[in-house]
């Protein structure tokens, strides 16, 4: 299954601000005016350095901050203000969060099988005891773990093993979207792609969307239908995988993408990097406006600096 865009928006996010206050005098926008859609069956990937506010977004979406102001809209419910019990109770199950580091993540005296089915526990999404070990078995093959690896404990895998843990925990309740917050970041390069394959056919069977976090480009060019480009709490530059990189407007993204390594020494050799540094551009992020390139490609500028990069 593949992003269906005809259909409405499955998480919308619109001028989404999330504020912290560390002291009588200064407060850090983490998030600063971001608006960005999710398709159902889509993966969108958010990129930007490290500091960018990308957990943040993530974890502002999922509820667990109260975002300062703004708008998010979930399959059809506001879930951003006061939550209904209703609603909450849809969020937890339909909207599921995969963590960077599976190891800090599980519970260390936990069994695979009672991690993985805790949220069928919480949600009693099982007849009997029969049933719900067939739905622990099901999804421990789903993400290419054996039948034996249920009663295990978290220590006994490797970090790959663990990733595939934390997918099947989030996936059991087949949500309409998963946040992926760096959920491959600290694995091994080879294993990284063993991973974002294995997502890549959950999603194709099941039309999950992702909403896929990530400081490192070259995965989620790979990964992801659309990207949206994050500097300082902005979100300055979103489109296709294919309009940001083959017609990068802005300056960031431009610095961005000239930083990726190309496994071709002759390339390697000529690569220009680009230098970017906010302070000295003379842009000022708070004026900023978005402005339509082309398709779905936008890019957050002021009219001054639109003509100039066009
Ligand atoms: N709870 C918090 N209190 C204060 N500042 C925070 C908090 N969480 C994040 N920040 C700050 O917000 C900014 C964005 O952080 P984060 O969303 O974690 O970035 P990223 O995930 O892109 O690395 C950083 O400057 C970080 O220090
Ligand atoms: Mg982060």
């Amino acid at each position: 299954m593949a992003a269906n865009y005809n259909e409405k928006p499955l998480l919308e996010v619109e001028g989404l601000k999330q504020y912290f206050p560390v002291s009588k005098t200064f407060t850090v926008k983490a998030v600063n005016d971001v608006s960005f859609k999710v398709y159902p069956g889509e993966t969108y990937g958010l990129v930007g350095e490290s500091g960018s506010g990308k957990s943040t977004i993530g974890r502002s979406i999922i509820r667990l901050y109260d975002p300062t102001s703004g708008k998010v809209t979930f399959d059809g419910n506001v879930i951003s203000g006061k939550l209904s019990k209703s609603t909450k109770d849809k969020l937890r199950v339909q909207m599921q969060m995969i963590f960077q580091d599976p190891m800090a993540s599980l519970n260390p005296r936990k069994k695979i099988k009672d991690i993985i089915g805790e949220g069928l526990d919480i949600h009693h999404s099982y007849k009997n005891k029969q049933e719900r070990e067939e739905k622990i078995e099901a999804i421990l093959a789903k993400v290419g773990l054996a039948k034996e690896h249920a009663d295990r404990y978290p220590h006994q895998f490797s970090g790959g093993q663990r990733q595939r843990v934390g997918i099947a925990r989030a996936l059991i309740q087949n949500p309409k979207l998963v946040i992926a917050d760096e959920c491959i970041s600290a694995l091994d390069v080879s294993i990284q792609a063993q991973v974002v394959n294995l997502m890549k056919d959950i999603q194709e069977e099941t039309g999950t969307a992702y909403l896929f976090i990530a400081h490192d480009l070259s995965m989620v060019k790979y990964i992801s239908d659309r990207i949206g480009v994050l500097h300082l709490g902005h979100l300055l530059e979103t489109g296709t995988t294919e309009e940001i990189f083959s017609n990068p407007i802005h300056p960031y993204t431009k610095s961005l993408l000239s930083a990726i390594p190309v496994p071709n020494p002759e390339f390697e050799k000529n690569r220009v990097s680009v230098n970017y540094d906010y302070k000295t551009s003379g842009i000022d992020y708070d004026l900023g406006t978005e402005h339509l390139v082309d398709g779905t490609h936008y890019v957050k500028c002021t009219d001054e600096e639109f003509k100039a990069w066009t």
